[in-house]
């Protein structure tokens, strides 16, 4: 666990170090344990069929708050995506990330770090506001695997 954390810290770290723009810079935010006080809600928790594999719809992205695609440190996805989690959580004053999606194999968007995007990497994103169902559409296939999507309420 503290070695998979410290792995993960340091990729964030590299991630970090790239060149960036200033909304992006924001980046590796502090893994942050979530007190219980907080409330965790899946946003496919009322739907019987959700997909396994789902990525964001383009119209998340105005509600978009940050963003990092790097390679999966680890196998544990599960851990990952808790990470990725408490990351929201550990952003800012930890007022600011209302939801978080994690997924392996996701298509990393044009301009991101100044790059062309197109690649599958590991994707972790904040938003704004909580998601909901129709904020996501299944993936193609290969894509969004071990999707994972939490809202934060505190
Ligand atoms: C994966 O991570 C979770 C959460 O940290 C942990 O409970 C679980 O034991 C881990 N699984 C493996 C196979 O290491």
């Amino acid at each position: 666990m503290l070695l998979s954390t410290t792995i993960f810290t340091a990729f964030a770290t590299l991630t970090s170090a790239r060149p960036t723009t200033l909304s992006e810079r924001a980046g590796g935010p502090a893994i942050k344990p979530i007190p219980d006080t907080c409330t965790l809600s899946n946003p496919y928790g009322q739907t019987a069929a959700a997909p396994s594999d789902f990525i964001p719809a383009p119209s998340t992205k105005s509600v978009e708050l940050y963003a990092a695609y790097y390679p999966s440190p680890s196998s544990n996805t599960t851990q990952m995506a808790q990470q990725c989690l408490q990351q929201c959580y550990g952003y800012g004053t930890s007022t600011e990330c209302k939801g978080a999606y994690w997924a392996e194999h996701v298509v990393v968007p044009s301009g991101y770090y100044g790059g062309e995007g197109g690649q599958l990497e590991t994707a972790c994103v904040f938003y704004t506001r909580p998601l909901t169902v129709a904020d996501f559409q299944e993936a193609s296939e290969g894509q969004g695997t071990s999707a994972y999507a939490r809202n934060i309420a505190c």
